[in-house]
């Protein structure tokens, strides 16, 4: 592992030893349950936001198609809450941010006054044939270092990149199994995200800061399930 990378983790874990309030209790996983706002609730927002309910989590979904939202809300029960993306990134204590690349300019614009300073958890992946030019951007500066600049101020955990919706629906079945490579360069997001993680099934492991966010999409080496000492092993190997 390089030097730098190795005391970038070690300072991650000591941050996440000495959290303030909320996060500390947040991150522990103790008996605190969080308000989440999930920016997009298709196959992925709608997918982690009813694990998360599920979880004892309260969840507020959003999209541009409200009464989608609503439909989903009614069916997972008192905790699920439907409204716009204003209503729910104004709701969240965390945000799950889970739209097609090409949309991430538009929310940061139009959201971006109740993005500044929260923890947003970035699923988005950028696709040239479904996203365009920003996507090849996006890419081209490193994915996660492009969602920081899109949503400025906004505390940001890559995550849930480049595993199927489908897993992330089913891995609470069988908990720890499956690494969840992550990547942040805010501590406190980072311990918070980690607790999110966990709740859906999976055993996070922080690979870097959000300039390593470009490895943690599908079509490189992390990509798939691979076990927390497997993510490790690969994350070593890359720069
Ligand atoms: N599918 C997977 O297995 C998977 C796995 C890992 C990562 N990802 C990535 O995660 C992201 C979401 O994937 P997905 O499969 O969940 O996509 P999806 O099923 O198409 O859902 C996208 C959601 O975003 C909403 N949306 C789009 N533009 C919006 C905007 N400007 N403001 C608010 N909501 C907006 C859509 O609803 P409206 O159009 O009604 O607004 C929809 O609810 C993508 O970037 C994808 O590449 C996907």
């Amino acid at each position: 592992m390089k030097p730098a990378r190795r005391e970038f983790l070690k300072a991650a874990a000591a941050a996440a030893l000495a959290l303030p309030a909320p996060f500390a209790r947040a991150a522990s996983g103790s008996e605190d349950k969080l308000k989440i706002g999930t920016i997009g609730s298709g196959n992925v927002g709608g997918t982690l936001g009813s694990v998360w309910v599920k979880a004892g989590h309260e969840v507020m979904f959003s999209s541009r198609t409200l009464e989608n939202d609503k439909a989903l809300a009614a069916k997972l029960g008192p905790r699920a809450h439907a409204g716009t993306p204003r209503e729910a990134a104004a709701f969240g204590e965390v945000l799950l941010v889970s739209v097609p690349y090409g949309s991430l300019p538009e929310i940061g614009k139009e959201l971006g006054d109740l993005l500044r300073g929260k923890v947003v958890i970035d699923t988005c992946n950028p696709f040239p044939g479904r996203d365009g030019d920003i996507a090849k951007w996006a890419r081209e500066k490193g994915v996660g270092l492009a969602s920081a600049q899109l949503l400025p101020g906004a505390r940001i955990v890559r995550a849930f990149n480049a595993i199927g919706s489908s897993s992330m629906g089913e891995a609470h079945e069988r908990p720890g199994r499956v690494g969840m490579p992550i990547a942040g360069d805010d501590a406190e997001a980072v311990a918070l995200a980690s607790r999110l993680v966990r709740d859906v099934g999976y055993e996070p492991v922080l690979v870097g800061g959000l300039a390593m966010g470009k490895y943690l999409m599908p079509g490189t080496p992390l990509a798939g399930e691979h076990t927390p000492a497997e993510i490790r092993r690969i994350a070593a190997t890359l720069k």
